[in-house]
């Protein structure tokens, strides 16, 4: 048994012990260069969000205000029989960006898009028994090159993938469901098998599909001539009887075991996650996935993980998706590129509807130095490996081909309409099953991208005005809605002009319409938006309004680095989430929270620490069919929502106390909400989200810092300085407060509040054992808590 498993496809996690270098060196590819000097580190590691903050770093305010530069990874390892029959690959899932790669000071290539998944070959470099040095270059000094934060280096993972000569190509397995019933799903596994022994060899290639639990269900072997020295493409169909399809409610995954079998013995091994559904879009009533109409709620995310930059995480970005889902998102855009592998993976498991996004531009320029310049020699390959890797997932329903792209702006550009049939032909010759789309923001009906003849869906980002027309505009079309919003907060900031609605001109015009304030501080109620954009709560109106629009994203879930929208530095990060960076939900996020989810809730917004003499204009979100306000136990009135607002009102003189929302539906309290008022700050308050961690290098604990009264009511407005101490294996690896304006590094040890919160990130070690936190503020009482990690 051990010999058969030496002999199959071995996958190593090729994540540990690299040595880097900041900064370009001659010769560092070459075996002999000593990288003694070098700093050790795992990745996915990014080294721009160590940097510093600086209006002189030339990524711009756009790009988050860090540093990118040229730096260097090396890693040396060694490979033992019966290795040397075997052929040998190294994986990396994404390099931000221009990497090239040597093995023993032999080239292997270069990948400029930062967010391709790529692998070249060893074999033919490798020594046996002896050290092998993997080198790989970044380069990611040409700045700008993305209108939003990159991060730099080998952010995702890297694998180091052996394998017998005739195996599985890499993504080497494609499988469909052609026909879904209740009753049975056909199952079509297209299988490339790669033989490089150049000489011919007849296999058996066995396919076994597994139900979620590992329970095996039906097999198929095919006795297949695999040529020597090919790549060829085997189909085999099954059936399974009473599949379980995928659905948001119960995302459930199959698994295909691919067995290639030389003879008796096991050549390569290979597994294949996918799901059995079915779904239609329709012009005049959206969408359908498994003949039950949904409405595609999404956000738009960009890949960076807040304070930890865009070095992957999976738990990082699964608290991502799970407050996602708590708003009541059902799907997400990988806005504007291919994303990481895990994210897909938990969107499969978690059960969120993906778009599947390539690209930002395509060959006209959006920054100076971005993937424009690479188009020609790379979107083909780049836009194929996408579909290639991604097609297996039950959660990609929809492939888009780029965003906002400059081509569509002329009308009688004739690159726009060839590009987008180019592309859309390049994904439908690799996946027929999903729709193609693009997000287009010129909403003149004479966009040439719409009129390409292309596109499956529609994809409009922006312009609700004209949503109402698409029936006419485009008959028979399908309609999605690819971005809408770009509406600015900042979390915990109320200014009382809450009435009026602020259009902000942002620097692209700077000096028209009105100037946000000059602190970076903008009001959480939903009163402003770039000037392209709206306020959450009428685009939402509309959208939900229209049957027409199969599903809507909203610009942003989460805020991100760069793109500090209305403003330019001192800013470094946007303003659009309806989630703060570090995760805390603003306002807007319980708006939809009350329009998208049915559990019963109500929000009651501003916080009531204020001065006797205002009058607090007093929102409340709710689900119910009304909400009573009480102030101190009196009443102040029952609001019900009217047809037009999605939120009550109230004008309330303050009085300190406590304010408290009753919701209720059919006369019966369905939810309850309160803001009380605090007193002076006394005391420090750390609630993590998770106790108990994996000691795996990798488990991350999110702890939210608070201060309280001495009555223990938290301090809404308080921003003291908090510094924290650890002890026990694991590192405090991210400190945030989602103030867009902040300078202090992602890595210090200590943070000032924002609006009363902040959040320290704790990474488990590989040890289990106890480890303590501990958080001290001048004049408060400090905490320590403890958190454990376990095998
Ligand atoms: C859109 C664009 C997004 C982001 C957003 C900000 O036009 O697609 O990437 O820039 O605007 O409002």
């Amino acid at each position: 048994m051990l010999v058969l498993l030496l002999l199959q496809m071995q996958t190593i996690n090729f994540d540990h012990d690299w040595r880097f270098h900041l900064g370009d060196v001659t010769g560092a590819q070459e075996v002999a260069f000593n990288d003694s000097g070098w700093r050790r580190l795992d990745v996915p590691h990014d080294w721009s969000i160590e940097g510093t903050f600086s209006e002189q770093n030339p990524a711009g305010a756009g790009g988050g205000a860090l540093p990118g530069g040229v730096g260097w990874y090396r890693k040396t390892f060694t490979m033992w029989a019966p290795d040397s029959d075997r052929v040998a690959y190294i994986e990396f899932d994404g390099v931000y960006r221009n990497s090239e790669v040597w093995i023993n000071g032999a080239y292997l290539g270069k990948r400029p898009y930062g967010y391709s998944s790529f692998r070249y070959e060893l074999t033919p470099h490798l020594h046996y028994h002896a050290p092998n040095v993997i080198a790989v270059r970044v380069d990611n000094s040409q700045q700008p090159n993305s209108r939003w934060y990159s991060g730099s280096g080998i952010y995702r993972h890297v694998r180091l993938v052996t394998s017998d000569p005739v195996h599985v190509d890499h993504w080497g397995t494609y499988i469909t469901t052609p026909s879904v019933t209740e009753d049975s799903a056909r199952v079509t596994i297209r299988t490339t098998l790669r033989e490089e022994r150049h000489s011919g060899q007849r296999v058996a290639l066995q396919t076994t599909l597994f139900d979620s639990a590992g329970r095996r269900l039906v097999s198929v072997s095919t006795v297949v001539d695999v040529p020597g020295d090919s790549t060829s493409t085997y189909a085999q169909d099954l059936t399974l009887a009473h599949p379980v399809r995928w659905s948001l409610e119960r995302p459930y995954v199959y698994e295909a075991r691919t067995q290639v079998l030389c003879g008796q013995k096991i050549c390569d091994l290979y597994t294949t996650r996918f799901g059995v559904r079915s779904f239609e879009f329709r012009a005049d009533s959206g969408f359908f996935l498994n003949g039950r109409h949904v409405k595609i709620r999404g956000i738009c995310l960009h890949h960076d993980l807040g304070a930890l930059g865009a070095a992957v995480n999976t738990r990082a970005i699964e608290r991502q998706l799970e407050i996602m889902k708590a708003m009541g998102a059902n799907a997400l855009r990988t806005s504007h590129n291919p994303p990481a592998p895990e994210l897909l993976d938990l969107a499969d498991r978690m059960g969120f509807i993906v778009l599947d996004e390539a690209f930002d531009m395509w060959k006209k320029e959006k920054t100076k130095f971005d993937y424009h310049l690479d188009w020609d020699a790379w979107h083909v390959r780049d836009l194929s490996d996408m579909v290639l890797r991604d097609r297996n997932h039950p959660s990609v329903f929809m492939w888009s081909i780029g965003n906002e792209v400059m081509e569509q702006w002329n009308n009688d550009d004739s690159t726009a309409a060839p590009i987008a049939r180019e592309l859309a032909g390049i994904v439908r010759s690799l996946d027929p099953t999903r729709p193609v789309t693009q997000a287009a923001n010129n909403g003149s009906p004479q966009n040439p991208v719409f009129h390409a003849g292309a596109l499956d869906l529609l994809g409009h980002n922006y312009h609700h005005e004209v949503w109402a027309d698409f029936p006419t505009q485009y008959p028979g079309a399908k309609i999605i809605i690819t971005e809408a919003m770009s509406a600015l907060n900042s979390r915990g900031v109320y200014t009382f002009r809450a009435d009026s609605v602020f259009d902000y001109h942002t620097p692209y015009e700077k000096d028209t319409g009105p100037q946000p304030p000059a602190n970076g501080r903008l009001s959480s109620y939903d009163n402003s938006h770039a000037f392209w954009g709206s306020l959450h709560e009428t685009s939402l109106r509309l959208f939900e309004r229209y049957p027409f629009l199969s599903g809507m994203f909203i610009w942003q879930g989460i805020d991100y680095l760069g793109e500090p929208t209305p403003y330019e530095w001192p800013a470094r990060s946007s303003y659009f989430g309806a989630v703060d960076l570090a995760g805390f939900p603003k306002d807007p996020f319980y708006l939809y929270q009350s329009v998208w989810t049915a559990k019963p809730m109500v929000h009651l917004l501003p916080h009531w620490n204020w001065s006797v003499g205002d009058t607090v204009v007093v929102w409340a979100y709710t689900n119910a069919e009304e909400v009573e306000l009480f102030l101190n136990g009196v009443s102040l009135g029952v609001r019900r929502k009217p047809e037009t607002v999605s939120h009550l009102v109230w004008h309330v003189a303050y009085a300190p106390g406590t304010l408290r929302a009753v919701a209720r539906t059919a006369g019966t309290v369905t939810a309850t909400d309160e803001v009380k008022t605090a007193g002076a700050p006394a005391r420090v308050v750390l609630s993590p989200d998770r106790r108990r961690l994996a000691a795996n290098g990798d488990d991350l604990s999110f702890i939210t810092v608070t201060v309280q009264d001495s009555a223990g009511v938290a301090a809404p407005t308080a921003e003291p300085l908090i510094r924290f101490w650890l002890t026990g294996n694991a590192r405090v690896v991210g400190v945030d407060n989602g103030d867009a304006m902040s300078h202090t590094s992602f890595q210090a040890g200590q943070i000032r509040l924002f609006n009363g919160k902040a959040l320290v990130i704790v990474r488990a070690g590989t040890n289990p054992g106890a480890i303590t936190l501990r958080a001290e503020g001048d004049g408060l009482r400090p905490v320590t808590i403890k958190l454990r990690t376990t095998r």
